[in-house]
């Protein structure tokens, strides 16, 4: 056996050295190796041979060509007579076989199309590309970088503009562009997309064979909007997070003390909580980590519409929808124990049997729709707040996937809210007076008041927001549509976030109100200082005062015992 390992490690060995020295030769042997041009465009420029990979790293003079022909509306476009010559010394460079790198063009150059292009690109809104980083190429040709100048600008292009290269900020003095006959650019939707407005930012995607527009453009909203919209969502994500922390611990720290209808309410702060969360994991990461995800056939940013290709864009999406569809099944739960408690007079222990089939029914329907949009990949990204949910870019998994299932969330909880009251008069006009006047009857009926009341004060936000998911219903295909000036209203989906998020701040001030804050966060307090004599184990809270008493009496003894039992041992 010995004998047999040390054979494979020697021979083992041997390959390594094999592969090593056949690296070796690999390596000595020249990079590349030159090959001529073949893109009509980048011939005759001074030069007629070229080496891949080029200096945006495509390995293939189609590949190269391909993405060359995005900028050909730009060269058309006639901002600068050395536009040709910079693109194809990039993506085309000069290859010799005495330099073993390819010789692209030099930063002034680069400076120099840019401050005459860049204004173009981003009248269209585009921003100057990564890959032609000015400062990537070298400043002057010399032994140690070599690169090409390339044409001077011509006499009219430099009596015009007052261009000159700063050395120390290595920018260039913006110049004025004349105006110019706009360029067609229906070259990147081949004509499908030009139903919408700004037809100019979107891409028709082949694969999906729909409309999709670039990440930085301002289709729907303004700059400014979205701006608003993240400080918006910080400062109202932040209260529900806090809001609905404080109320998950209080309800935590005394599990015992709360029952049905109000134990929903833990739950639906717990759900909010998680929603919160989704928001903060968006502003931590960003609009663009987000929402977009580079097409690979155009190979630009665009807004997600099938947010499977964006991991980010997945787990926003997943948090923000399951926990608000689990809220709305718990806002159900809320209710429809709140009628059997207030209207039928269930008792709690019958109630809390059929724990068990609230938490199916309140993890199972949110996780089932989760899992089919996800499985049906209609996760889209949404242009105003850069996060990721469904239906913000299509009507039909709008209305299926948002505004029906709360819609029956809300109608069923509200039907039993109705049924609830209904009961409740019914019962207390034939019950006799001497069942009314009982202690804990009467503060059943504080709690039920109570409960009901935080019930109602969700159908409001509820209702709102369904209100302004149907007002994008109707009105979306007018907002996009180049035939209509229609705007979408700005207040209406600011007032939609606010009241995605308040209910999480009402479970708070419902907390508070009840006094039970107070009392419990003091006898919290209470056992975390005395916490290092005497640990009490998990299931202490759920024992009886008296029970309590006789457990603090026997405690020393049985720690004792213990430790015999472990020294024994
Ligand atoms: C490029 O090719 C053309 C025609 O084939 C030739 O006239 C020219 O001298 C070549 N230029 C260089 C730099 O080799
Ligand atoms: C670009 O502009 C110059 C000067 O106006 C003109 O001579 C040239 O023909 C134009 N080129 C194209 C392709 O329009
Ligand atoms: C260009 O590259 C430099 C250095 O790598 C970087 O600081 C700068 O932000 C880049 N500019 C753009 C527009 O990407
Ligand atoms: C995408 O579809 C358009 C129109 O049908 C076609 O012209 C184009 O070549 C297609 N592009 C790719 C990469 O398949
Ligand atoms: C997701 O977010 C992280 C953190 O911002 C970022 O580093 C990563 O690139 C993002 N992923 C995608 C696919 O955008």
């Amino acid at each position: 056996m010995l004998l047999w390992s040390l054979h494979l490690s020697v021979w083992l060995f041997q390959l390594a050295v094999y592969l090593d020295s056949f690296h070796l030769v690999k390596s000595s042997e020249p990079l590349r190796s030159c090959e001529p041009i073949r893109i009509d465009r980048c011939r005759g420029l001074g030069y007629n041979v070229t080496g891949m990979p080029n200096l945006v790293g495509n390995e293939l003079q189609q590949e190269a060509e391909m993405q060359l022909q995005t900028f050909f509306p730009l060269i058309q476009y006639n901002c600068s007579s050395q536009l040709a010559f910079f693109l194809c010394s990039v993506y085309v460079p000069m290859c010799t076989d005495k330099v073993p790198q390819p010789i692209g063009p030099c930063r002034p150059l680069c400076e120099s199309v840019k401050s005459r292009c860049l204004k173009v690109l981003e009248n269209f809104g585009f921003h100057w590309p990564v890959a032609l980083n000015c400062s990537k190429f070298p400043r002057q040709n010399n032994q140690h970088h070599m690169c090409m100048d390339g044409p001077k600008p011509k006499e009219y292009e430099r009596s015009g503009y007052y261009h000159k290269y700063d050395r120390r900020s290595e920018v260039v003095t913006r110049v004025t562009l004349p105006p110019r006959p706009s360029i067609p650019t229906n070259s990147h939707h081949f004509g499908f997309c030009e139903k919408y407005k700004h037809s100019q930012f979107f891409y028709f995607i082949n694969r999906t064979r729909r409309c999709a527009h670039r990440c930085s453009a301002d289709v729907l909203f303004s700059a400014d909007n979205k701006k608003f919209a993240e400080n918006w969502v910080t400062v109202w994500a932040s209260g529900c997070f806090a809001s609905t922390l404080f109320s998950v611990l209080t309800f935590l720290a005394d599990t015992n003390k709360s029952r049905y209808p109000e134990r929903a309410i833990l739950f639906l702060s717990a759900s909010y909580n998680v929603y919160s969360i989704a928001y903060f994991i968006r502003l931590i990461a960003g609009r663009t980590e987000v929402s977009c995800h580079v097409d690979s056939q155009h190979e630009v940013s665009i807004l997600i519409q099938e947010g499977l290709d964006n991991i980010n864009c997945t787990i926003v999406f997943t948090l923000l929808y399951f926990s608000s569809m689990a809220s709305a099944v718990w806002w159900l739960v809320l209710t429809f124990t709140w009628f059997l408690a207030a209207g039928l007079q269930w008792s709690h222990e019958a109630i809390m049997r059929r724990g068990t089939y609230f938490h199916m029914a309140a993890w199972a329907l949110p996780s089932f729709q989760t899992i089919a949009i996800l499985i049906m990949r209609v996760v889209d990204a949404d242009e105003l707040t850069g996060t990721c949910y469904v239906g913000n870019q299509s009507e039909k998994t709008l209305m299926g996937f948002v505004i029906v299932p709360t819609l029956i969330y809300l109608l069923l909880g509200v039907f039993f809210l109705v049924l609830g009251l209904a009961a409740m008069f019914y019962f207390r006009s034939h019950q006799e007076p001497s069942v009314h006047i009982s202690n804990t009857n009467e503060k059943l009926e504080v709690l039920t008041v109570r409960v009901g009341i935080f019930a109602l004060l969700f159908t409001v936000p509820a209702t709102c927001v369904l209100a302004a998911n149907f007002y994008e219903y109707a009105y979306r295909n007018r907002w996009m549509s180049s035939e209509s000036t229609s705007r979408p209203n700005v207040e209406i989906f600011t007032l939609k976030i606010f009241m995605s998020l308040v209910v999480g701040i009402t479970t708070g001030l419902w907390i508070w109100s009840s006094k039970m804050p107070q009392h419990i966060w003091k006898k919290a307090w209470r056992r975390f200082r005395t916490g290092h004599k005497k640990q009490t184990s998990p299931c202490y809270h759920f024992i009886s005062a008296q029970e309590k008493q006789l457990i603090e009496f026997e405690r020393p003894k049985k720690t004792k015992s213990k430790k015999e039992h472990v020294t024994s041992v």
